[in-house]
């Protein structure tokens, strides 16, 4: 469970708003998609989840723990997947997969059991002892999208996870996405695809200028915007006004 509660950080001495008092709620076995154009504070409300970032004002509960106050058990909570896939690229593909395993402490025959699955279906299996360095953009994302299955965890968070991957695992991520939303993990990700947020989403939040617009299910959204039918629609309306 994400609890955020009027959250706000700017930068450059308060000249930028980047986050204006921001609250939201997502619920254990829920997909959150949270959508805004360009700069609207998706990355900076992310960072401040993860603990990248310290909020100027507001909290941030994690499973009912505060992230300022128990930043490691939080962290523990936690798969991240950044905007840019920048990672330890002088490991190899499984190298890095280990240090994953070992700091999230995966049993070994389980880091090798989903490591194998996951890289077949990513089709990484030959570059997996290869330098990351050698990787393309897709490849380190799905190195880091490995590591995240591999850590187990109670929250995923995502920042755009589909820009730059193929189709095929695009749709992978998809399922993953979906089964661990089943087994009642929480699930929050940013994205520019209104298609996959309006089909994969259980609820949605949309951002602009800092500020959450608004958030709901995609049939609360719908009666929110009266003439709306789709996302796209819908997302256009309330960004623009
Ligand atoms: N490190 C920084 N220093 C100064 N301003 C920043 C910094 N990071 C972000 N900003 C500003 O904060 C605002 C929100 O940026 P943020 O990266 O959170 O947007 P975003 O919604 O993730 O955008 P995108 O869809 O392009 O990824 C923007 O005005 C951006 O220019
Ligand atoms: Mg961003």
């Amino acid at each position: 469970m994400i609890e955020l509660k009027n959250l706000s950080k700017s930068y450059n001495k308060g000249k930028v708003k980047a986050v204006n008092n921001l609250s939201l709620t997502v619920q254990p076995g829920e997909i959150f998609g949270f959508l805004g154009p360009n700069g609207a504070g998706k990355t900076t409300t992310i960072k401040m989840i993860v603990g990248l970032l310290k909020p100027d004002k507001g909290s941030i509960m994690l499973n009912g723990l505060c992230n300022q106050g128990h930043p490691l058990k939080c962290k523990s909570m936690i798969a991240y997947i950044p905007e840019d896939p920048e990672i330890y690229d002088r490991l190899t593909g499984l190298e890095y997969i280990n240090f994953i395993g070992d700091v999230y402490g995966t049993p070994a025959k389980v880091r090798t059991t989903l490591t194998e699955k996951w890289s077949e279906i990513f089709g990484l299996t030959n570059a997996i002892n290869q330098s990351i360095k050698s990787y393309s953009h897709g490849m380190r994302q799905k190195i880091i999208l490995i590591g995240a299955i591999i850590a187990r965890p109670e929250i995923f968070i995502l920042d755009e996870p589909l820009t730059g991957l193929d189709p095929k695992s695009a749709h992978s991520l998809k399922e993953i996405m979906h089964e661990h939303c089943k087994q009642g993990k929480t699930l929050f990700f940013s994205t520019h695809i209104m298609e996959v947020a309006e089909k994969l989403c259980d609820r949605i939040g949309i951002i602009n200028n800092g500020e959450l617009m608004a958030c709901g299910t995609m049939d609360e959204l719908k009666y929110m915007s009266k003439n709306s039918e789709s996302l796209e629609n819908i997302f256009l309306e309330i960004t623009e006004k």
